[in-house]
C-alpha cells in the first residue's frame, strides 16, 4: 500500500518569527492525528533552522523547495543536497511549475535534481501538471506522459513521491474535480514500475475539500500552497476524515 504524504509547500513566504509562531499554533493540533500520514512542511531555506530547532520529538518532517544537482560549486543562489541533509532536510520539491515558468526548470534539470536528492538519501517530491491551454486542446494525458518519461530517467522508484498539480489549479480557487484528479492520478500510476509511489494532488487544496480528495481511491496525499500557511487551516487539512 501507498504511504500518504501530506505537503505543505510555503513557497516564498515566512520569515524565520512567522515560522516559530506558525509552529507554535500548529504542533498542538497534532496529538490525535492517526498515525497512518506523514506530515511534512516545505519552508524557504531561511527558515528550515527553525524547524530543525523546533521540530526534535515532533512527527513533522522537514521539506525544502528545490536542489541543485551537484554537491558543491559555483552556483550562485543554488542549494546543494548536503547542505539540505545537514540541517534535517528528508524531503525536497523538484520540478514545480513555478520553477518551471519562472526559472527556466526543464525536464533534464528537473531529472538532474532528482537523481542528487536521491544520491544524498532525500525523499524527492516531483511536481507534473499541465496548463489551461494544455487542458483545452486535450493535451493532459500526452503531455504529463512525457513529463514522467523524460523526469524519470534512471530514477529509484522506490525513494519518490509525486504530486499531479495541474497549473490552472494552482492558487486559483479552481480546484480539480476531485474525480478528475483520481482520473489523472491513476493514469501517471499506470505508467510507474512501482504502483506504490505515493502519488498526491496539488492545486487549491484547502480545509473545505481535503477530505473527499482524500476519499479517491488513487490520491495518496495533497501538496498544499497558500492554504497551508496558517496553522489552523493546515491542521484541518492534515487531519482529514
Ligand atoms: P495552492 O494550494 O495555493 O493552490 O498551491 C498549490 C501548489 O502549488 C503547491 O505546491
Amino acid at each position: 500500500m501507498s504511504k500518504t504524504v501530506i505537503a505543505g509547500n510555503w513557497k516564498m513566504f515566512k520569515t524565520q518569527a512567522e515560522t516559530l509562531e506558525f509552529l507554535q499554533g500548529f504542533l498542538g493540533h497534532l496529538n490525535d492525528t492517526p498515525d497512518d500520514r506523514e506530515i511534512v512542511l516545505c519552508v524557504p531555506f531561511t527558515a528550515l533552522g527553525v524547524l530543525s530547532k523546533n521540530l526534535h520529538g515532533s512527527r513533522v518532517k522537514i521539506g525544502a523547495q528545490n536542489v541543485h544537482w551537484e554537491d558543491s560549486g559555483a552556483y550562485t543562489g543554488e542549494i546543494s543536497a548536503p547542505m539540505l541533509v545537514e540541517v534535517g532536510v528528508r524531503y525536497v520539491v523538484i520540478g514545480h511549475s513555478e520553477r518551471r515558468q519562472y526559472f527556466g526548470e526543464t525536464d533534464q534539470t528537473v531529472n538532474l535534481r532528482l537523481k542528487a536528492a536521491q544520491k544524498h538519501g532525500l525523499i524527492p517530491i516531483l511536481c507534473v501538471g499541465e496548463t489551461k491551454e494544455q487542458r483545452g486542446a486535450g493535451e493532459t494525458e500526452s503531455l504529463i506522459t512525457l513529463q514522467l518519461k523524460q523526469d524519470l530517467v534512471d530514477i529509484d522508484q522506490s525513494n519518490l513521491v509525486i504530486a499531479y498539480e495541474p497549473i490552472w489549479a494552482i492558487g486559483t480557487g479552481d480546484t480539480c474535480e476531485a474525480k478528475e484528479a483520481n482520473r489523472i492520478i491513476g493514469l501517471i500510476r499506470s505508467q510507474l514500475s512501482n504502483p506504490e509511489v505515493p502519488i498526491q494532488y496539488g492545486g487549491s487544496v484547502k480545509p473545505e475539500n481535503i477530505d473527499e480528495i482524500m476519499a479517491q481511491p488513487e490520491i495518496n496525499g495533497a501538496l498544499v500552497g497558500g492554504a497551508s500557511l496558517s496553522p489552523e487551516g493546515f491542521a484541518r487539512i492534515v487531519n482529514y476524515q
